[in-house]
């Protein structure tokens, strides 16, 4: 039968005390909208339908590559309400599986797991056990080895021996679109909070005999709803162990893999070293035996077999070859492209460059807009001057040149090959290949001078 799912997310997140809308926070890089956006898309459903408010309309733009049906709550009365604004528009007798955005480590597997449970009944709720129910809605059975949910209670409405419940609701519900319909057309807001809960469902159905079971989920922490800044960095450190053990488990070699954040899709080689205090960002791809050594950010970057990004150094958006040497205190920034057995070293920038394989700038050198061969050997403090205030130009190096230390290389110019240019020379012009280049003022001597 045809999924229909829809992802409540219009809530207003005051507990987050932030500008930003709830959704739009981040774990581990990404949205906790998108990832839920992602586990929904797993489960092929016919459709994936979004609430939202009116003053967030602007996020739809950041999830063009989801085919998603947006839809507007015009105000925020709610769960019930939220579901509401969606359900009219489904087909009759069709699937609909609810998530909130707000609990983004949902993942597919638990969620097919839950729906194809107890087929016969008209609703079901996943349930987990908390040590911490506070927040939750709690699950009520008659006794504890009811299979049947009588009710849900939110926390505002919960007596004290309602508050003791610790099995709680994960706000995940799947029903039909006909049976949905008819359920929270009933749902009154005679509440503390005047809103309609969606939870309230559960006591409705049980008054017209009708089956609402619950499925436990072990896994608890995949469940975790996110309100405020503690849960919210609570759910990231769940993200992050949860990548930490799966890359231990698959051999990667981490000292303090407590100090290692993962910011988005990180895929590692065999026999990588991995030190401390490093950020991985974006798409990263590390090769075969790469070591990242301490204090170092790549950000949507490939490293290639073999290669060693020493302490200190940030790789942004490049390729670098196999066999380099990066750093320490190197920074990579942009569309560089390196490729095998090039070393950069201390203090030295490169940016939008290409380099050719063997090259070496191991000392204090900004490289911007070149392309550089193989062979290179860039001395200490070389720099190209790629902007002349108002635009950049590009800066050609040939194999087997040798730029002396403190060197500038005016753009645009093109160094031909085999070029040797004297240490502190300011080069304007273009050359022919294998020539030496001397530009710089001769030394005057006075001798004995009183100063
Ligand atoms: C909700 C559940 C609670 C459950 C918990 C799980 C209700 C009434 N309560 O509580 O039983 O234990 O989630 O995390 O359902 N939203 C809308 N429109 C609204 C209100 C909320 O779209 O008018 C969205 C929010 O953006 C959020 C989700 O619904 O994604 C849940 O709302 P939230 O206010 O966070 O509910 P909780 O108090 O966490
Ligand atoms: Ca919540």
């Amino acid at each position: 039968m045809n999924l229909n799912i829809i992802i409540l997310a219009a809530g207003n997140g005051k507990r987050m005390h932030s500008a930003i809308p709830k959704v739009m926070h981040k774990v581990g890089g990404k949205t906790m909208l998108e990832h839920v956006l992602i586990c929904a898309k797993k489960l092929k459903p016919k459709t994936i339908n979004v609430v939202i408010n009116s003053s967030i309309e602007d996020i739809k733009k950041s999830f063009l590559k989801f085919n998603i049906d947006w839809h507007i709550q015009a105000e925020q009365n709610g769960t019930a309400d939220a579901v509401k604004t969606v359900l009219p528009k489904l087909p009759k007798d069709e699937k609909v599986l609810i998530l909130y955005a707000d609990t983004p480590l949902i993942n597919f597997l638990l969620l097919e797991k839950f729906m194809n449970y107890m087929p016969q009944s008209t609703v079901k709720v996943l349930t987990a056990e908390l040590e911490t129910p506070f927040g939750y809605g709690r699950i009520i059975r008659e006794e504890s080895e009811d299979e049947i949910v009588r009710m849900i209670v939110e926390e505002s409405e919960a007596d004290e021996k309602q508050k003791k419940v610790t099995e709680c609701n994960t706000g995940i519900i799947f029903s039909d679109t006909t049976a949905l319909e008819i359920l929270i057309g009933e749902v009154q807001n005679n509440n503390s909070r005047k809103e309609y809960y969606l939870t309230d469902i559960v006591s409705i159905a049980n008054k017209k005999n009708l089956l609402v079971v619950p499925l436990l989920a072990k896994e608890a922490d995949l469940v975790l709803g996110v309100n405020d800044k503690l849960q919210l960095e609570k759910t990231e450190q769940i993200f992050q162990n949860s990548k930490r053990k799966n890359f231990l488990e698959q051999g990667v070699t981490m000292l303090d893999s407590s100090s290692v954040i993962f910011k988005g899709d990180v895929k590692i080689g065999t026999d990588v070293e991995i030190d401390a205090n490093i950020i991985f960002e974006g798409n990263v791809i590390l090769g075969d035996n790469v070591k990242i050594r301490s204090h170092t950010i790549i950000k949507d970057s490939t490293i290639n077999n073999s290669t060693e990004i020493k302490p200190y150094s940030i790789v942004e958006d490049s390729v670098i070859g196999s066999n380099c040497k990066i750093g320490p205190f190197a920074r990579i920034r942009p569309n560089c492209n390196l490729e095998e057995n090039v070393g950069i070293g201390n203090f030295v920038e490169v940016k939008a460059t290409t380099i050719k394989k063997n090259t070496k700038a191991n000392h204090l050198t900004y490289l911007g807009d070149s392309e550089i061969g193989s062979d290179v050997n860039i001395g200490a403090g070389v720099i190209t001057c790629n902007y002349d205030g108002v635009d950049k130009h590009k800066t050609i190096i040939k194999n087997n040149v040798f730029i002396g230390s403190d060197s500038q290389l005016i753009a645009p110019i093109v160094v031909e090959e085999g070029v040797t240019i004297a240490a502190g020379s300011t080069i304007t012009d273009n050359s022919e290949k294998d020539s030496l280049l001397i530009a710089r003022s001769r030394q005057q001597e006075k001798k004995n001078w009183k100063r």
